[in-house]
Parts: C-alpha cells; structure tokens; sequence
C-alpha cells in the first residue's frame, strides 16, 4: 500500500526576539551568532498563545490544504519533547479540530527526531493498520526549557509547529520511499533535559521504608554539549541519507531538495558539502526562527512548498537528529 504527502502547514508565535535583543540577556553579539549559526531571529511563545494553539493552527491549514475534513482524520501523531500536558497532548488538539470520529492521537517524544520517526510511524500505520488519512504534528517549545543565562545554548532555540497530512495512496503513487533511523542512548550526555532531583525528600516511616514518594517533580533546563552535538550531526546525518538513497534505490542527483532538522546552517553546509548537493537545492529558514525542535522539518517544507520553491513531484531528502540521541532520513516525494 502506498502513502504520500498531501498537505502541509506551519505556525510560529507572534512574539519575535532578535540576536540584539539577546546580547541584552546575555554576553553575546550578533555577529557571533549568525557567524556560529545562521541564526537572526527566534520567536518565542508568551503568555498569549499556547504551543497546542500553534500546533492546530498548523494542522488546520494543512488539513485546509489537502482538502480533507476534521472528521476524516483517523490518526494524530504529536511529536513533542514539551507537551502541555505531561500525558499528551493530542487528544486536546484532536478536540480543538473537531474530529467528531474519536480518531486515534498520541505523542511522540523524540527531540528533535520527533518530526521525521513520527513521519515513520504515520507512514506504517497507513500501511499496517489500513489508516487513511493521519496528521503528523511537529511542534515544540523549547524557549521553556532554556537556561537563559547559558549563551551556549539559549542563542539556539524558537518555539514553532509545523504539521502534514498523510494519506493513503495506489503503490504507484507512493511517496514515502525509504527511512533510516537511529538511536544512541550513550550520546545521551551530550544533551538532555532530565527530571530535577526532588527538594520534596520520600517521606520514610519508622523502620526507614518509603512511606510516599517525592512529589512535584519538574525537569531541568536543557544541558548541551554543543561541540559534541555538532560533531554527531556532521557525522551520522550523511551516513543516514546514504542508506536512505540506497533503500530507496535512488542516486543523489535524483534529489531536488536537501531538508535537514534545522539546527545551525554550518552542520547544514557541511552535510551538503559531504553529499555533494549544491547550496541552490538546500531548504533553511532557521536565520528566521533558530531550531524549532520538532518542527524545524515541517515548517521549512510548509514555506518551501508555499513559496513555490517545492514543487508537486519534487523529490526531498529529509534528516532529523538531537536529543537520545536520535537521528533518522526520510527520501520522500512532495
Ligand atoms: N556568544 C559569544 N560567545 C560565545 C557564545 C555566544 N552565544 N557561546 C559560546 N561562546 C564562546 C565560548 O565561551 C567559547 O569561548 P572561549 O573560547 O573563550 O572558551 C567560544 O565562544 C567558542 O565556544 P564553542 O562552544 O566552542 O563554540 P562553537 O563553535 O562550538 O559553537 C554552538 C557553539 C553554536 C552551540 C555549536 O557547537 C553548535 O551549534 N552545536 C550544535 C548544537 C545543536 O545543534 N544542538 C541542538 C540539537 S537538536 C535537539 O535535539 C535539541
């Protein structure tokens, strides 16, 4: 059975912050950041909007796009590392679209991966579960788990959603050709956002057995080692492009567009240099928005595709990687 991209959409909050803005908050310049990154501006979720907010608006448009109603919707893949609910959060995005069918929605949770494994599983539940039509959701906001005060890290993140419809398709008119995807729990040190040890001690009884366990926990601010991060995505990205191509049975210049996790235009440039895809067939945006998290991949295809740049039948190879660490290709066709 074949799958393939129907529609497509994006949102990111109103509330923009700039590098000059940020060398207010901490001992950088703006000269450093975009030299390092790429990165100009980030927009960051305020008190006015929510991340689910972002991420409805974006799956209304892709919906909106593909011409497919709420209710025919029979899966919502969420892929998000900071949920508005600890349990999910896309139950509640399933009620604010008014899929009146209790179609099936969970979260994913796999940092900056989450994107493209939840591209994996929409993709294999069409084909497994006979799903016809199943959003997948990329949406984060990480700006809330930022040490704004570390100017190694807070320079790097933007809050945003992005979100496709997949859909059900004759083999012929496949559009999903192939995947490769990884995870290592080792790297895992390198970047994490791990639960907080608890200042609520376990209440222990007389003989010292626990009689409650600690209460109120919260999770830490992001902790990266970046020039490690750097250095897995350079390396494990291209490898993972590679064995996408040869899955897929397709050579590099039969890709029209390079579309990796948006994390820093250098490891971009890089993995082009290595697979030789010149700078005219890359996709960024992240000078405009920073890393997004799970939704760097489909908020620069929703603006590639509607700028015109993507065109219908336009063959894309598509790389998420981060925190697990995890990483993972997709060879698709728009
Ligand atoms: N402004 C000014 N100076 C800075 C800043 C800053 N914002 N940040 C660090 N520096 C300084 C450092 O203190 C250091 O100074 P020193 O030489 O006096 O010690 C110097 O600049 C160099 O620092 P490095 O950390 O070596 O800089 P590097 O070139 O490695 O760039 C960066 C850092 C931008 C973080 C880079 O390593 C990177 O982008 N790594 C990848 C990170 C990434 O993509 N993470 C997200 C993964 S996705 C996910 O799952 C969340």
């Amino acid at each position: 059975k074949g799958c393939k991209l129907v529609g497509c959409g994006s949102a990111v909050p109103a509330l923009q912050i700039s590098n000059v803005e940020l060398s207010k908050i901490v001992e950088t310049s703006d000269e450093w950041i975009s030299t390092r990154t790429g990165i100009r501006n980030r927009r960051v979720l305020s008190g006015k909007e929510s991340l689910n907010d972002l991420a409805v608006e974006a799956a209304r448009k892709a919906l909106l796009m593909a011409e497919v109603e709420p209710d025919d919707v029979d899966l919502i893949l969420m892929c998000t590392s900071t949920p508005e609910d600890l349990f999910g959060g896309a139950p509640q995005i399933q009620k604010a679209l008014g899929c009146k069918n209790n179609p099936l929605s969970y979260d994913i949770t796999a940092a900056c991966s989450g994107f493209l494994l939840g591209l994996v599983s929409g993709a294999s539940h069409i084909r497994g579960t006979g799903f016809r039509n199943v959003l997948v959701i990329g949406a984060d906001a990480l700006s809330r788990f930022v040490d704004w005060t570390d100017r190694g890290s807070c320079i790097l993140f933007g809050d945003a959603a992005g979100a496709v419809l997949l859909q059900a398709c004759d083999s012929e008119e496949d559009g999903l050709f192939s995947f490769d995807v990884h995870s290592d729990g080792e790297g895992g040190r390198h970047l994490n956002a791990g639960i907080r040890g608890n200042e609520n001690k376990h209440v222990l009884g007389s003989n010292g057995s626990v009689l409650f366990p600690p209460q109120r926990s919260s999770y830490s601010c992001i902790h990266m080692n970046g020039k490690e991060v750097f250095r897995f995505a350079v390396r494990v990205v291209p490898q993972s492009i590679e064995s996408a191509m040869v899955k897929a049975g397709l050579t590099m210049s039969s890709i029209d567009w390079l579309l990796l996790h948006q994390a820093n235009q250098r490891i971009i440039d890089a993995v082009a240099t290595r697979l030789e895809i010149p700078s005219e067939r890359v996709i960024s945006n992240l000078a405009n928005y920073g890393n997004t998290s799970a939704a760097s991949i489909p908020l620069a295809l929703d603006e590639a595709v509607r700028s015109g740049r993507v065109k219908l039948g336009d063959t894309i190879a598509a790389a998420g990687f981060g925190a697990g660490l995890t990483w993972g290709s997709a060879i698709l066709r728009w």
